[in-house]
């Protein structure tokens, strides 16, 4: 039977009972409504082909390509630092810095879906973890003020910047984005506070990773206000840390967190990881939502 353990921290539920191939349509609902309360939702010991993870992953909205080369049609991505003949089998460092999946893009990230194949370990003590943070928690401990003249603004989301940030910053071997690329991933704009679909709560919707402008206000002060509101969102008392284990299945919401991966194993530490990033294509139709919404009012 489908349980779920809430791990007490800021973030985080283990759901227990479930094997991730097999989910009923009320098991779904409790999966939607747990993700939304808690954040970061783990499945433990599942054991998941290619093909399991991308109709798991559907459920939740359409998949993101997982690269930037039009011709790639494949939708379940790998992330690793393996290498085979000479070449890594996946993205060597995607995510090794704080963002949100898909803010870039007109439709939003709802959900990202990270299974654990290979995880690396140093005398025993799993490394690679991913460390998130809790934008609903964020948003209710922002000053007054500060919600009073942020509301109602938008944000700008570019994807170049993170790019560029990992070529500048973190010796990542990527190359320049092509003029081409820069095309398929214009600047996007999103309100600043969103109401989360399944919590109808506000939360904070923006990234050091992404989020390059506060629209209506003047630059400089745009700049000061990103600098402070990434500073308070990253403070410890709202962060939380994933430790995985082979065949993790951890699924989290992008709308109401942000997340980076630690790159704090070696080379000869391999991890190995599949991906599947889900699109907002379902979680603001109230129809997909209707029965999570039915079970918040059972609760009551
Ligand atoms: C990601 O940012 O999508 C990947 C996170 C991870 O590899 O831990």
């Amino acid at each position: 039977m489908l349980s779920i353990e809430p791990t007490g921290a800021i973030l985080g539920a283990t759901v227990h009972g479930i094997d991730a191939r097999e989910i009923d349509d009320e098991q779904f609902a409790h999966i939607l409504l747990a993700l939304g309360r808690h954040g970061v939702l783990r499945f433990p010991d599942q054991q998941l082909d290619m093909g399991d993870l991308r109709r798991f992953s559907e459920r939740f909205g359409e998949i993101q390509g997982p690269s930037l080369n039009p011709d790639d049609k494949a939708h379940v991505g790998t992330l690793s630092n393996l290498k085979e003949g000479g070449k890594y089998v996946g993205s060597p460092d995607a995510g090794q810095d704080w963002h949100t999946d898909m803010s870039y893009r007109d439709v939003m990230g709802f959900v990202n879906v990270l299974y654990g194949i290979r995880i690396p370990r140093r005398n025993g003590v799993p490394l690679g973890g991913t460390e998130f943070s809790n934008m609903h928690a964020v948003y209710d401990a922002l000053p007054a003020d500060i919600k009073t003249r942020l509301a109602d603004t938008t944000a700008t989301h570019d994807f170049e910047k993170f790019w560029e940030n990992m070529r500048q910053n973190h010796a990542s071997q990527r190359p320049p984005m092509t003029d081409e690329q820069r095309r398929r991933r214009p600047p996007v704009v999103h309100p600043l506070f969103l109401t989360h679909p399944i919590t109808g709560r506000k939360v904070l919707y923006a990234n050091p990773g992404y989020t390059t402008r506060i629209n209506q206000l003047p630059e400089r002060e745009s700049d000061e206000m990103l600098e402070y509101l990434f500073a308070f969102q990253l403070e410890p008392r709202f962060r939380y840390i994933h430790t995985w284990s082979e065949n993790d299945l951890l699924v989290w919401d992008h709308l109401g967190t942000i997340h980076r991966a630690i790159a704090d194993y070696g080379p000869d530490e391999i991890r190995l990881m599949r991906r599947c990033q889900v699109m907002a294509t379902k979680v603001f139709d109230p129809g997909f939502l209707r029965p999570v919404h039915a079970l918040m009012t059972e609760a009551v």
